[in-house]
């Protein structure tokens, strides 16, 4: 088995192969005078592991290249963080499935797919073979353990990220709460009043994904007015839009941590063992 990558994926590729035994191939990445790219795999077996989370355009192409490169062999793809999936339905006339759009490109030339803390999982029928979806909710609940804080409350931003917060909780059969966070645009939210045991605890917030901070910042400034000690954020991927991080730091956040499922400095804990764990099943 030989595990290759996208530009922007290649930590994360190199921790899964070596979680996994198993080789990692150099990729060899140039782009063509009039902006076209290549890939080229070096080293090939007939199981190949592909790393790859869609950021950006770049790397969708990355992945749909190295997918192709991969024709004949056994092949997993590994979406540790899948752009597009929040666009799941139809918000407007006119609108794409983007998440569709998406995982119909990325199905083509894969026999399995893993993704980890998809937005949604109802994106992973969208897939064109055998798709499933992991969740960092173990490392996260670990990590958080590493801070030995005392009776912390872990909270979600919204209703929808709850089940993901108790997943977390559990780890250390800590108090889990939620909050009720209306999005008004993509870069807009409101969080409903709501009374939290906030008062003289250490909270940490705890939600898939870290967009442009929004969320996390109403909700760290809504716990800081109920007496919080201090207040923390924990997301599975950390893509920081519009200067998310900034405005997590200027929110008074104690810690920001996200996974390297998006390579960041900000990535503190790894989803290699749960890629890892899977392929190997
Ligand atoms: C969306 O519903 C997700 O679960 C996150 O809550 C969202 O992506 C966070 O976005 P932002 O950081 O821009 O508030």
């Amino acid at each position: 088995m030989i595990v290759v990558y996208t530009e922007k994926s290649q930590v994360l590729a190199s921790r899964t192969a070596k979680a996994l035994g198993c080789k990692i191939s150099e990729v060899k990445y140039t782009t063509f005078p009039d902006g076209e790219q290549y890939v080229q795999i070096l080293e090939d077996d007939d199981q190949m592991v592909v790393v790859a989370s869609t950021v950006d355009a770049e790397s969708t192409m990355q992945a749909i290249l190295l997918l192709d490169a991969c024709e004949g062999k056994d092949t997993t793809l590994v979406l540790p963080y899948m752009g597009y999936a929040r666009q799941d339905k139809k918000f407007n006339e006119g609108e794409p499935i983007s998440a569709r759009a998406m995982a119909r490109a990325l199905s083509s030339g894969a026999d399995r797919i893993f993704t980890v803390n998809i937005h949604e999982s109802t994106v992973l029928s969208h897939f064109r073979c055998p798709a499933k979806n992991l969740t960092l909710a173990p490392e996260i609940g670990a990590y958080i353990r590493t801070m030995n804080l005392e009776n912390p409350l872990i909270l979600s931003p919204d209703e929808g990220a709850w089940e993901f917060a108790k997943g977390i909780a559990s780890v250390g059969k800590w108090e889990c709460d939620h909050l009720d966070k209306t999005r008004l645009s993509g870069s807009e939210v409101v969080m409903a009043p709501k009374h939290l045991e906030a008062k003289g605890r250490d909270c940490i917030i705890v939600d898939d994904i870290i967009a442009t901070g929004g969320s996390m910042a109403k909700a760290a400034g809504m716990l800081m007015e109920q007496g919080a000690t201090s207040v923390r954020a924990a997301g599975v991927h950390g893509v920081f839009a519009s200067g998310g991080y900034v405005k997590l730091m200027a929110a008074g956040l104690a810690d920001i941590a996200s996974s390297d499922t998006i390579e960041r400095a900000a990535s503190k804990f790894t989803a290699s063992g749960i890629i890892a764990d899977a392929v190997r099943k």
